[in-house]
């Protein structure tokens, strides 16, 4: 059975991580299923619940800036310069790694993620349990990321004792994630974006200058499978309202798809049933994202078809996500 807690018993939560219990707890971006970074035992049982491969490496989360030391061997400038502009914040810095996180943490690589969240009830929850807690996105293998303490009962009740609720995820897609280890391949020692997220390129290079794109290459990080965003609803993403509209028609005359519900997810109203409207920001559309994709299977959406929003500083996040969706299976 599982316990949803309210961030007053986060004592709970904090004792159950020190017995080497799995915690499903709140950040801005998504929940995350949390276990002692340290403990091999711990991070074990995550693999289990989520049936994530084992080797794929996690995100560990600390509760501030001064512990980068304790997890990251080597902190390059451009580390440094990023965790000092985005921490707590949606951010991940793929760094050289310490022995303070266990092995299986970061699928026997010798670098680590870290990132702290801007979560009160997550930052609470590090600051009282005292060290890294390794964490992916609390859903089950290549289903989407949960956003509410409902979402992740939803997902994975019968394998998690523990869902501390924090309300909403306020950003509503990952972190951005950057290898500053300075050895990415062929990178000159250059950051390499490995997944676009809550922080934009444009704010990253601000800050440390030109970043490379490491979306291209072989996928390093799980969320670079295609089709890992995946509602069960088959997604076509449409660029223009005509598009939509002649994907709509092509959808609900198409032989094979009769008898098929089809719903539309866009930025405007669209006179069809059922749809969703989304916001118009690219932010407001990523809160609502995943949400929205759980709520089409509820409603036994066969065809998803998706007009992005146009403009914002996460367009890029959410376009990754849509597209990833919409990636063949
Ligand atoms: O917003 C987030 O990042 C959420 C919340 C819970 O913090 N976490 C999340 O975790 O999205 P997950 O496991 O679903 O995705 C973590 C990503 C994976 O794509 C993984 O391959 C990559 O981080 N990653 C972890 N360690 C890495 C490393 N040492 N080098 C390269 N990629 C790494
Ligand atoms: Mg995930």
């Amino acid at each position: 059975m599982t316990t949803v807690l309210p961030p007053e018993r986060l004592d709970e939560a904090v004792a159950a991580l020190a017995d080497g219990e799995l915690v499903a707890f709140p950040t801005e971006t998504v929940y995350g299923l949390g276990a002692d970074a340290g403990r091999s035992d711990a991070v074990a049982q995550i693999f289990a619940a989520k049936g994530r491969p084992v080797g794929h490496p996690l995100i560990v989360h600390i509760s501030d800036l001064a512990n980068l030391d304790r997890y990251a061997a080597r902190v390059t400038p451009q580390a440094l310069a990023l965790a000092e502009a985005f921490w707590p914040g949606p951010l991940t810095l793929v760094v050289d790694r310490t022995d303070a996180v266990a092995p299986e943490t970061t699928g026997g690589l010798g670098t680590v993620a870290l990132r702290v969240p801007d979560q009160p009830v997550a930052m609470e929850l590090l600051e009282r349990f005292g060290g890294g807690i390794a964490a992916p996105s609390a859903n089950r293998f290549g289903s989407v990321s949960p956003t509410t303490a409902r979402h992740v009962v939803d997902d994975l009740g019968d394998v998690v004792n523990i869902v501390l609720d924090g309300g909403r995820s306020a950003i509503g897609v990952e972190s951005t994630i950057v290898d500053v280890s300075g050895t990415g391949e062929a990178s000159g020692g250059a950051p390499v974006l490995l997944r676009p997220g809550g922080i934009s390129t444009v704010e990253l290079e601000f800050v440390v200058g030109p970043i490379l794109d490491g979306r291209s290459g072989p996928a390093r990080a799980s969320g670079m499978l295609a089709s890992h965003y995946a509602p069960r609803a088959v997604v076509t993403v449409v660029d223009d309202q005509a598009d939509l509209r002649r994907a709509l028609t092509a959808a609900m005359t198409d032989d094979p798809t009769n008898g098929e519900t089809v719903g539309v997810m866009a930025p405007i109203a669209v006179d069809h049933e059922p749809a969703w409207k989304l916001p118009a920001d690219a932010g407001g559309y990523a809160a609502e994202l995943y949400a929205t994709f759980r709520d089409a299977d509820r409603e036994g959406v066969d065809r998803l078809v998706v007009l992005p929003p146009s403009d914002g500083r996460l367009l890029d996040a959410v376009l990754d996500r849509l597209h990833k969706a919409a990636a063949p299976r």
